[in-house]
Order: C-alpha cells, then structure tokens, then sequence
C-alpha cells in the first residue's frame, strides 16, 4: 500500500473482531456495500483516546442498518471495537463501516464491521461554501433509506469535489423546493438577532450528533433556537452561519457563495460550550 494510503489510518483496522494490519483488511469485491454502497457507516471524534457520544454512534448506525435490513453486533462487541481504535487513535476520527455482505437478496449475510481510526485532517477552518442542487435528496420526501447514513455518498462527494474545483471549500445542499438542507458531511445552522435557526430533520437530513450537542449548549446558555424550513435567502440574511459535525464540531463559515461573513461571537460561545460538554462528558466516563 502506498504511504499515502497508509497515512490515511492509525494503527491496525477490525474487521468482524479481528485485528489485522492495515494492508491485511479486505473485503470481497462481490460484497454489496462496494458494488451498490449498500451499507452504513459511522464516524466518531476520540479526543486523547475516548470516544465522544459513542452510544449515540452506535444508535444510529443501527437505526441505519435496520432501515437497510442488516442486523450488526450488539452495542457492547461495536463500542469495545470503537474504544479499542480511539484508544490506539488518540485524538483521531474513529470510522464504522457495515457492508451489506455478499447477497443483494439477504442483506448482512456475510457482511462486514470495519473498525479504524484515521488522522484528524490538518485544517480547522473556518469553512467557505458553495450552494448547490441537490436533487437526489429528500427534502422532505420519504423513502425506505431517508436518514440513513448509507454508503452511497457519492452525490454527496461530487458536490463537494465540484464546489472545491469552483475555489471553495465544500458544498452547500439546497434541496428541489429551495430549501438549506445540510453539507455533503455536516450540518448548518445560523444566528439571526441573536437566536439560531437549523434545518429542521423531517426534511431527510442526517439526524447530526454535534447539532443535538449544539442545541444542549444552546438551551443551556439561554440561546433560543428554531428548526424550520428555510430558503438560502433567510440563511444569507443571517448575522453568523456555522457548520456542525463530529469532524468539524462547530466551525464558523465565513461565505456562503458570494456572501461573506466574519466568525461570530455567538459562534464562539457555542463552540466553547461544546467543547466544555465534552470534557465534562469525558471526565464523567
Ligand atoms: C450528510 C451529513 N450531515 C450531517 C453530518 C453531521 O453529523 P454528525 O454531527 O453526527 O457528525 C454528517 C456527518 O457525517 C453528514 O454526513
């Protein structure tokens, strides 16, 4: 494997339990989650070697898997897998991927649970935007996969690939109805006259981890906030605009298209507001 590769992950990968060295992890090129992106995955924080929210982590992707009909180990065998990578991770993103295994007619039969930890990425932000369609999402239209966190993410990356090659940093989603829905990997959210407006989830966004922290930090510091469904308009009128996910926590954006914005206060605040619930969280494990 070359060292770029390898770079891209800490220490050895767990699949099905095993423990094998990076060049060692294989998976069947007849598996459904490599021929279909039929499969699901996670990805946590390990801050110095801990997982933060790793139940939540493990919640999701069973309500994931269920949606796909994968059944996958029990929270006690996964969350060990996922102590095990943070710990060899240190502050590191932990990933869980669930193949759908070898069947396309009985999904899980022979699938895979591949455990790693990779290198956080080397920069912080903040985060430049480009709005762009993103016809294939729900925007609140349900179908049988709608909140999965499948591995069918390719939608997903080629909008982020074509707002980097537009000069910026990743993609915004705006859905058919003109709604802000969320980032290719994040959540949105804005200030306007001091309270937060965030994409509301009935409209096929991902359940975010870091938005629900957000909205404790929130609560708790007296910021009130409201989950609707917004036009780009409302969002370029906002005060301040931030992103939200396990990898980016809360990262000010600073332009969304031709608007721009400096990081804001009321940002700042929340951003050391979680970063204090994870310490405490942390502390208490
Ligand atoms: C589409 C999408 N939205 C939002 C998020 C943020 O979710 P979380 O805060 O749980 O990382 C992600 C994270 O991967 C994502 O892929």
């Amino acid at each position: 494997m070359g060292d770029a590769l390898d770079r891209r992950v800490t220490g050895g990968v767990i699949v099905n339990g095993e423990l094998k060295e990076f060049a060692d992890a294989s998976l069947s090129v007849l598996d459904i989650g490599m021929q279909r992106g039929y499969g699901c995955f996670e990805a946590l924080r390990s801050y110095a070697g801990r997982p933060f929210r790793s139940g939540a982590h493990y919640d999701r992707l069973v309500a994931s898997a269920d949606m796909l009909g994968i059944s996958i180990p029990g929270g006690d065998l996964v969350e060990g897998w996922i102590a095990d990578r943070s710990a060899a991770g240190g502050d590191c993103v932990v990933r869980v991927l669930v193949t759908g295994g070898l069947d396309p007619s009985r999904p899980g039969d022979d699938s895979r649970v591949i455990v790693y930890a990779e290198p956080l990425p080397d920069r912080s932000g903040p985060l430049r935007v480009s709005p762009r369609p993103a016809p294939w999402h729900p925007d609140g239209e349900f179908s049988e996969l709608t909140g999965a966190k499948t591995l069918s993410y390719g939608p997903n990356l080629a909008a982020s690939l074509a707002a980097q090659r537009a000069g910026f940093d990743d993609a915004l989603l705006i859905g058919r109805s003109g709604s802000v829905l969320e980032g290719p990997t994040y959540g949105v959210a804005w200030i306007t006259d001091g309270k937060i407006e965030t994409p509301a989830l009935d409209l096929g966004i991902l359940a975010s981890i870091t938005r629900v922290a957000m909205l404790e930090v929130a609560a708790g510091t007296g910021i009130v906030a409201t989950e609707g469904r917004y036009p780009l308009d409302r969002m370029l009128a906002a005060d301040e605009v931030f992103a939200l996910s396990t990898v980016k926590e809360i990262m000010p954006i600073t332009a969304v298209g031709d608007r721009t914005w400096e990081a804001g206060p009321i940002t700042a605040r929340l951003a050391r507001g979680f970063t204090a619930l994870v310490s405490r969280e942390l502390a208490a494990q």
